[in-house]
């Protein structure tokens, strides 16, 4: 598909908004690298803190005309979504990506200043309702997904989406090189979401002993839980150990919630997807989209 939100990107690729990790400076230099890059609108703290990021983003990118454009992640059930919509328009955010919930109340604003919107499912009927709210594009949330995580295999579901839809599909889980990115292509994605290749690198604002543990980990060490953020998510197993918990015999989310151990979620218990093995060192934004490059554009034969 060639839609005009395509033009200008390096790779069809997009750093993936992540919570305590992609900030202002992983953004712009994904952008400057030409891959859009994103950030989730509950990473600042407050709405002016919001405010600020949206500002150093836009006037950095204002001095690059040939960037790609930026995405603000936007959580539907956020209390604050009706302020965080309101500056997503005041400076004509380019993309939002809506996720956990329906999208139906951000697609209208959204629209009404030529923004798009791509809308998380983990599955067909999420994925049929949120096209029938006229999103732009569906990101498909697959196994083995830093984060918050989808099950179904990126195979059958991006075949599946594509039998009813013909707007951007993104593939989003375990895209982990540039021959992953050849393959969602393949596949009928015209996007891929990449978040764990992005923690390491030097302008992510993740703990440096975070990056440094995804370099020594493997796909191995990631496991699937709903104990820890009550939806499926992926974290790596030796940093429950660490944190003083049996990922064995993890208890029920009500329980983990309710406990001290909640604080250490996505702080202390670190999460990544299985495509950690990927990682070997911590690199620039840079680097990577040229690593990337290399392996689209000349390692990949199809
Ligand atoms: C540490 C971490 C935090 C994340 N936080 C968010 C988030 O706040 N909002 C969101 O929509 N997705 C979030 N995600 C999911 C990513 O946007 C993306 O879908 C996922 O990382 C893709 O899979 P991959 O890690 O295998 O590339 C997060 C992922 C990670 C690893």
């Amino acid at each position: 598909m060639s839609h005009p939100i395509l033009k200008n990107l390096s790779l069809p690729v997009v750093a993936a908004p992540m919570f305590r990790v992609s900030g202002p400076e992983l953004v712009v230099a994904s952008c400057k690298s030409g891959v859009i890059g994103s950030f989730p609108a509950k990473n600042p703290r407050t709405i002016e803190e919001l405010e600020l990021w949206l500002s150093q983003i836009t006037s950095e990118l204002e001095k690059e005309p040939s960037a790609a454009p930026y995405a603000v992640n936007l959580i539907a059930r956020s209390d604050r979504l009706e302020e965080e919509i309101e500056l997503c328009k005041r400076y004509k955010v380019p993309m939002v990506i809506s996720s956990v919930g329906s999208p139906e109340k951000v697609v209208g604003p959204i629209h009404s200043y030529g923004g798009i919107v791509i809308a998380d499912v983990a599955t067909l009927k999420h994925a049929r309702k949120a096209a029938e709210l006229g999103v732009d594009g569906l990101v498909l949330l697959t196994a083995g997904a830093g984060g918050n995580a989808g099950w179904n295999n990126p195979f059958a579901f991006v075949r599946a989406v594509r039998e009813f839809y013909d707007g951007l599909v993104v593939l989003a889980g375990c895209v982990m090189d540039g021959a992953g990115i050849r393959a969602a292509e393949v596949l009928g994605a015209d996007l891929v979401f990449m978040g764990t290749r992005f923690i390491p690198t030097i302008e992510s604002i993740a703990d440096e002993e975070y990056k440094q543990k995804l370099i020594e980990v493997n796909m191995d060490d990631v496991m699937t839980t709903k104990s820890i953020s009550g939806m499926t998510a992926n974290y790596l197993r030796p940093t429950i150990v660490d944190a003083g918990l049996d990922p064995d015999n993890l208890p029920p989310y009500q329980e983990f919630n309710n406990s001290e151990h909640r604080k250490k979620r996505w702080k202390d218990i670190w999460s990544a997807g299985q495509g950690v093995t990927a990682v070997k060192e911590i690199v620039s934004v840079e680097e990577l989209v040229k690593e990337l490059s290399v392996e689209y554009n000349e390692k990949v034969k199809i």
